[in-house]
């Protein structure tokens, strides 16, 4: 084994590549074409950053997609090395992996991604492998799998403490319908019970897919401020048809709705026809709050509650579900028959599977475990940098409001240049964007990427974050 020389890397500073991306690429080149040659010890991520003139994150990043591709070897501490044969034999070639995603060497600080490299892969084989067992389906299954509908009435419960079925004495599943996830979702709403032109108030900030499905059925938003206890209710204009929301943990601020607020929006909501749809997007991740009922358990006539395996599985599963009142699933059905369309059934029976094995369980007590650790590590820096920021003890991202735009766009383009991709809050409006900040998201990246950004992150946020805070925060 060999030391290797000062390594043949250049980064270009100006293009759009992100540097850990370059780097990875440039290290991969080496080592295809024979500058570097297996058993060259790399040098560490520290020294390296040295004599690049990096961020030490960028040179974590890189090492660590190589070491995901199986280029490079090695624990911290005890040396990096590089593991291709010499340049000519077959093996030096990457083999390749169809299913790897190759293109991650950034790290990605963004929400929405769920930690699906935590996804065991045996079980994930093991649920797949089920699923092929299960003959062929004659026909499309318009509400869902029967028994995929059953699994979710059970989750529902154990998990958000939702009985749904109520007196009918079956399984529950029969007021459960699978769907292709929230947008697919929403958009059937859209088409099904309600009609172009109707107005529908949306939290504000909130989720544009959402917002963007109801804009392209014809229905009209009017964006909604949120205060501390959630959705105002004062915002929601007279003649609105439906209220999105998100109340166990707004997106993208992170707070919960208050009790209060919950039971004055399905009063309201009863007394002047609103059909709210109550998007649950990651209410399975809680840490240490204590539950609040769900609007669709204080008002199942009134609420259409939707569920996703997006956040704690993968959304490439597309599968999700709606518990709704009788006639909404009626027109949802009647909507999927006249259109031909229903949810594919292959994701919901790998769902099935996963939950007969025992599996989504131990996932799901391992997400949990793992994303309360990263979100511990980061609230631990971030307090003891001083950075203030938003959010409950719950989900995969936290929020540190920012002063204004131009702040925001700031920090992002600075943590881009460290190699560290960012979401401002000022995307995630309708209207003109009122709250400006960062949304933390630490579920997509690994744990030691984020460890490696927190550094760059809190010296970015510390010399930039907002301590009076943003519109009645
Ligand atoms: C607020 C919110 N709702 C729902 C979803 C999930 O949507 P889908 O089930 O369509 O993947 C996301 C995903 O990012 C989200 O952020």
């Amino acid at each position: 084994m060999s030391e290797s020389p000062a390594l043949p890397v250049t980064l270009d500073r100006a293009s759009p590549t992100p540097l850990a991306v370059q780097l990875a690429e440039e290290l991969r080149a080496a080592a295809g074409d024979g500058r570097l040659r297996s058993g060259d010890r790399l040098p560490s991520t520290r020294a390296l950053a040295a004599q690049l003139g990096v961020s030490r994150t960028v040179t974590a990043a890189a090492y660590e997609q190589l070491h995901a591709e199986g280029w490079i070897t090695g624990k911290h501490g005890s040396g990096t090395y590089v593991t291709t044969a010499p340049p000519g034999s077959p093996s030096a070639r990457p083999k390749p992996r169809p299913a790897e995603p190759t293109e991650v060497a950034e790290v990605d600080l963004r929400p929405g991604s769920p930690w699906a490299s935590g996804i065991d892969r045996s079980a994930w084989r093991r649920a797949w492998r089920g699923a092929a067992d299960v003959a062929p389906l004659p026909r499309p299954t318009r509400a869902g799998v029967p028994a995929y509908r059953a699994t979710v009435a059970e989750h529902l419960l154990r998990h958000r403490g939702l009985r749904v079925g109520g007196d009918h004495g079956g399984d529950g599943g029969e007021s459960v319908l699978a769907t292709a996830g929230t947008t697919a979702a929403v958009a059937e709403l859209a088409a099904s019970v309600l009609s172009p032109g109707d107005v529908v108030a949306v939290e504000e900030p909130g989720y544009q897919r959402a917002v963007q499905t109801m804009v392209a059925a014809g229905l009209v938003v009017v964006p909604a401020p949120v205060d501390a206890d959630g959705l105002l209710l004062e915002a929601i204009p007279d003649g609105a048809r439906a209220v999105y929301c998100s109340p166990a943990h707004q997106y993208p601020l992170g707070r919960r709705m208050s009790a209060a607020r919950r039971v004055a929006l399905v009063d309201r909501a009863r007394r002047d026809g609103w059909l709210v749809i109550e998007d649950d997007y990651d209410g399975e991740l809680r840490y240490d709050v204590a539950p609040l009922p769900l609007l669709a358990a204080l008002a199942p006539d009134v609420v259409v509650h939707l569920g996703t395996t997006s956040k704690i599985l993968t959304p490439a599963l597309g599968v999700g579900w709606m518990v709704a009142p009788p006639p909404v699933i009626a027109a949802v059905l009647h909507h999927r028959d006249s259109t031909g369309t229903s949810p594919s059934a292959a994701g919901q029976i790998v769902v099935v599977e996963l939950a007969r094995n025992g599996d989504l369980g131990r996932h799901l007590r391992k997400l949990r475990r793992e994303l309360s650790e990263r979100r511990g590590m980061l609230v631990d820096a971030l307090t003891a940098a001083d950075v203030r920021f938003l959010g409950d003890d719950a989900g995969a991202h936290l929020v540190v409001p920012l002063a204004s735009a131009e702040v925001e766009r700031a920090v992002i383009e600075a943590a881009r240049a460290r190699g560290i991709t960012l979401d401002g809050l000022a995307r995630h409006h309708f209207g003109p964007p009122a709250w400006f900040g960062i949304a933390v998201g630490y579920a997509a990246c690994s744990r030691p990427q984020l460890r490696a950004a927190i550094p760059d992150l809190l010296s970015l946020l510390s010399r930039s974050s907002d301590p009076v805070g943003t519109p009645s925060g």
